[in-house]
């Protein structure tokens, strides 16, 4: 039995964290299955360039098209292409719409809250909508005047200054819903208490508050029979609740353990991912997956550290977290599981590499290959 993966190296970074990361990934899975995993490397960044002349390649994009899991490394933005990110081509054009991010605690590691292990949470990010569309005219252009000039005459808007910089934020009930969709799911696959819609529906009537009222729709329509509300809870049902997003950045630090699963919209998720990620001590740390309807793509969350590429000193445990994700996804939690706990086990014996020595009382710190090597003995 196989199952194909397809992989980018990634620049900078990549090619050590991938050496340091896929063993353990193998191995995790080789001690609770047949399964094996074909690796098939995509090209992207850099190694596209210098092998074809174009960072990404029709020939990654078209089996990304077909495929139903890939994993990638960190990509630079190439200068000089025309194109503003490879990851934000990436997404818009497989139309992977919901960036998922969980959140734990690792024992061991220091962080700027008194309880950390509290939070133990999953992100559900709208990742196509929202002010990143990218529909912004700069101000004083005649694009951005000759929106002003629709909104006074045609809508009756007098607010918007004719120096100002305008951007839009669409936001629809068919995207909103297939995130929320695919946070439910999730939520009562893996028996979760709560979901939380985290919206600006206060301000933003339309828009976040769309997406609020989205959501408890889609609840209603499709789920009535396996949820309730927060009003009105029903004992063994999954509680769907929302907060305002700034009430949720003060309840993820004041009453973390009332949270399970937040279903957001793009901006308001980008913010919370990150902060939530430093709660718990983890930015460095956090693996993250973008969806389609077919397409599972797993990426490590940093960036390709170009200052520390090549020195064996970056740290792989986002990509090895995403590794554990991926087989979670595959069917294999068990091999998952062994994953975290191996990982666990080599901070709280404070075996780290060097990003996160300030962050461990009397670490050694250990190189990118020593430290997969340690992650795959404990496994
Ligand atoms: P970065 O994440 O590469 O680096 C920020 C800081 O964190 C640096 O001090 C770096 O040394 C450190 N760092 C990051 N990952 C690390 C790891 N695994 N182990 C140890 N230390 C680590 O962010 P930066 O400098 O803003 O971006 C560098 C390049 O990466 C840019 O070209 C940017 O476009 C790209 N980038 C790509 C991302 C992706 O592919 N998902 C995400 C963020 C940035």
């Amino acid at each position: 039995m196989q199952k194909t993966i397809y992989w980018i190296e990634g620049d900078g970074i990549g090619r050590e964290i991938w050496q340091a990361a896929r063993p353990v990934i193998d191995a995790a899975l080789a001690k609770e299955s047949e399964l094996k995993l074909d690796w098939q490397e995509l090209l992207a960044g850099e190694k596209a360039v210098a092998e074809t002349g174009s960072p990404l390649p029709e020939a990654t994009m078209q089996a990304l098209r077909g495929a139903e899991v890939a994993m990638k490394g960190p990509l630079g933005t190439p200068v000089g292409t025309g194109m503003r990110s490879l990851n934000v081509a990436l997404r818009q054009s497989l139309d992977l719409y919901a960036c998922i991010r969980p959140v734990r605690h690792f024992e061991g590691l220091e962080t700027p809250v008194k309880h950390p292990e509290r939070v133990d949470m999953v992100i559900f990010r709208e990742n196509t909508e929202d002010v990143y569309a990218g529909v912004e005219f700069a101000a004083q252009t005649p694009e951005a005047r000759k929106l002003i000039a629709f909104l006074r005459e045609e809508l009756g808007v007098t607010k918007v200054g004719d120096a100002a910089a305008v951007g839009i934020k669409p936001m629809t009930e068919a995207g909103s819903k297939r995130l929320v969709r695919r946070a439910l799911r999730f939520a009562l696959d893996n028996g979760k208490q709560s979901l939380t819609l985290v919206h600006k529906g206060n301000i933003m009537k339309f828009t976040e508050g769309g997406f609020r009222q989205w959501g408890y729709d889609l609840a209603a329509e499709e789920f009535a029979d396996l949820t309730c509300t927060e009003k009105e809870p029903v004992p063994g049902r999954l509680v769907i609740k929302d907060r305002i997003a700034d009430a949720m950045f003060q309840e993820a630090l004041l009453r973390p353990e009332e949270y399970q699963i937040l279903a957001t919209p793009n901006l308001n998720g980008d913010y919370i991912s990150d902060a939530l990620a430093a709660q718990v001590g983890g930015l460095g740390l956090a693996p993250g997956v973008n969806m389609s309807d077919t397409l599972a793509f797993y990426e490590a969350t940093h960036g390709t550290a170009p200052t520390i590429a090549g020195q064996d000193k970056a740290n792989p445990g986002s990509v090895i977290l995403c590794g554990a994700l991926m087989l979670e996804h595959i069917g294999v939690p068990r091999a998952a599981e062994r994953i975290r706990t191996a990982l666990g086990k080599a901070i709280a014996a404070k075996a780290v590499t060097v990003d996160l020595a300030a962050q461990v009382t009397g670490a050694r710190v250990v190189g990118c290959r020593e430290f997969g090597e340690i992650v795959g003995a404990n496994l």
